[in-house]
C-alpha cells in the first residue's frame, strides 16, 4: 500500500517580529520569566496583507515549487486552523483561489495544535485509496487576532506562521503510523470561544469571549503526560525505540513542555528540532513551519525515522511517524 510521502514543503512567516522586552511594555511581565518559564524569545505578529489565508498560500507556493508542481495539480486542500479567516468559506477555499488550484477540492480541519497531524493522517488515508492524488496540507494560524493583550498568561506564549508540504503516494517513504487522541471533557482547561451568537438563547454568558483561555498548570501536566503515553504506544506497535529515530519534531508549545517530554522518553535533547524561542507556540502551524527548516536545512538522510507529536485544545493529541 502507498502512503502520503512528501514532494515539497515551505513556510511563510509575518515580518514583524515581536521580543520579549516588547511584550514588557504591553503586560507586567519581564524577559527573564518568559525565557525561564517559555523558552520563547520572539514572535511573529501579521500584519495587513498577511492574513491567515495569504500567510498559508505564500507557504504553499514554496512548497508547491520545491514539489515542481503546478496548482492546478492539486487535488485536496487541507488547511488546519482554528483561527479561520472567515468562519465561511474555510481558509482552504481563499487558499484555492489565492493560488490558482482550480481542480483541487478545498476544506479546513480544526483540531487546534493538533490540526497538522490530524490533517497528515487524513492525507495518508486519501493517498491509500488514490495514490497518484496530489495535497497540498497546510498549517496556518493569525493567533495574534485571538489573544487577549492584557492577559498575560496567554499573551506571551503564541505567535503567527504558516507552514505546507505537498504530499503524494509512495511504497518506500512517507507515513509509517499514527495514533490519534482526544477528549472533549477536558475542552474548559484551553478553549477559544465563538464570536457572541446574535441569538440570545445561545448567548454564553458565563464564557469570557473570543480569547484564547487557558489553565497553564494542568495544560502542561496533561501535554507532557499525554504525548508520552502516545509516542510509547506508537513506538510499541511498531516494535521500534527511541534509538531507531533519527529525529523528533514536536509541536512547538514550549521548551519546558518539551525538556520534561523528552527526559521521560529518553530521547536527548539533539534528537529534538526546537525553534519556539523564534516563533512562540504557532499551533497547527509550528509542526510543518519546523518540517521546512530541517529540510531545508537537509537535516535529514532517505531512509531516516521521524517522529511527530502534538498536544491542542480539545484536548487533542497524537504521534506520528514517517520514513524520510
Ligand atoms: N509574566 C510574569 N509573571 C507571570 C506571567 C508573565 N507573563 N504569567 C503568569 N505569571 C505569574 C502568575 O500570575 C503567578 O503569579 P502568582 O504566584 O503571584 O499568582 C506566577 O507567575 C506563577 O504562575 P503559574 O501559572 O503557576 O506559572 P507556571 O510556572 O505554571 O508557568 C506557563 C506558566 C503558562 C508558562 C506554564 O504553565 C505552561 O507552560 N503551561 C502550558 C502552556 C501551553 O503550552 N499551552 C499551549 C499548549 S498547546
Amino acid at each position: 500500500m502507498k502512503h502520503a510521502a512528501l514532494l515539497g514543503t515551505g513556510s511563510c512567516l509575518p515580518q514583524k517580529v515581536l521580543t520579549n522586552n516588547d511584550l514588557e511594555k504591553i503586560v507586567e511581565t519581564s524577559d527573564e520569566w518568559i525565557t525561564s518559564r517559555t523558552g520563547i524569545h520572539t514572535r511573529r505578529i501579521a500584519s495587513r496583507g498577511e492574513e491567515n489565508f495569504r500567510l498559508a498560500a505564500r507557504a504553499a507556493e514554496k512548497a508547491l515549487e520545491m514539489a515542481d508542481t503546478r496548482a492546478t495539480e492539486i487535488e485536496l486542500i487541507i488547511v488546519a486552523t482554528f483561527s479561520p479567516h472567515m468562519m465561511m468559506p474555510s481558509t482552504a477555499c481563499f487558499v484555492q483561489a489565492e493560488i490558482g488550484a482550480e481542480n483541487a477540492f478545498a476544506y479546513d480541519v480544526n483540531a487546534a495544535c493538533s490540526g497538522f497531524l490530524y490533517g497528515l493522517d487524513l492525507a495518508d488515508k486519501y493517498i491509500a485509496a488514490r495514490p497518484d492524488m496530489k495535497i497540498l496540507l497546510i498549517g496556518s494560524e493569525t493567533l495574534s487576532a485571538h489573544v487577549d493583550w492584557s492577559d498575560r498568561n496567554t499573551c506571551i506564549l503564541f505567535g503567527d506562521g504558516a507552514g505546507a508540504v505537498v504530499l503524494s503516494g509512495s511504497d518506500s517513504r512517507g507515513v509509517q503510523a499514527s495514533k490519534l487522541y482526544s477528549d472533549g471533557r477536558l475542552w474548559n482547561l484551553l478553549y477559544m470561544d465563538s464570536p457572541e451568537s446574535l441569538n440570545p438563547d445561545l448567548v454564553q454568558k458565563d464564557r469570557q469571549g473570543c480569547h484564547i483561555q487557558m489553565s497553564g498548570r494542568d495544560v502542561f501536566k496533561f501535554a507532557v503526560r499525554s504525548m508520552e503515553d502516545a509516542v510509547k504506544k506508537l513506538l510499541t506497535q511498531e516494535n521500534l525505540t527511541v534509538d531507531d529515530l533519527a529525529l523528533v519534531i514536536p509541536h512547538q508549545a514550549n521548551v519546558r513542555i518539551l525538556n520534561k517530554l523528552m527526559e521521560r522518553l529518553g530521547i536527548p535533547v539533539d534528537k529534538v528540532y526546537i525553534n519556539v524561542d523564534r516563533y512562540g507556540n504557532t499551533s497547527a502551524a509550528s509542526i510543518p513551519i519546523a518540517l521546512d527548516e530541517v529540510n531545508r536545512q537537509n537535516g535529514l538522510q532517505p531512509g531516516d525515522t521521524v517522529l511527530f507529536c502534538s498536544f491542542g485544545g480539545g484536548f487533542t493529541w497524537g504521534a506520528l511517524l514517517m520514513k524520510w
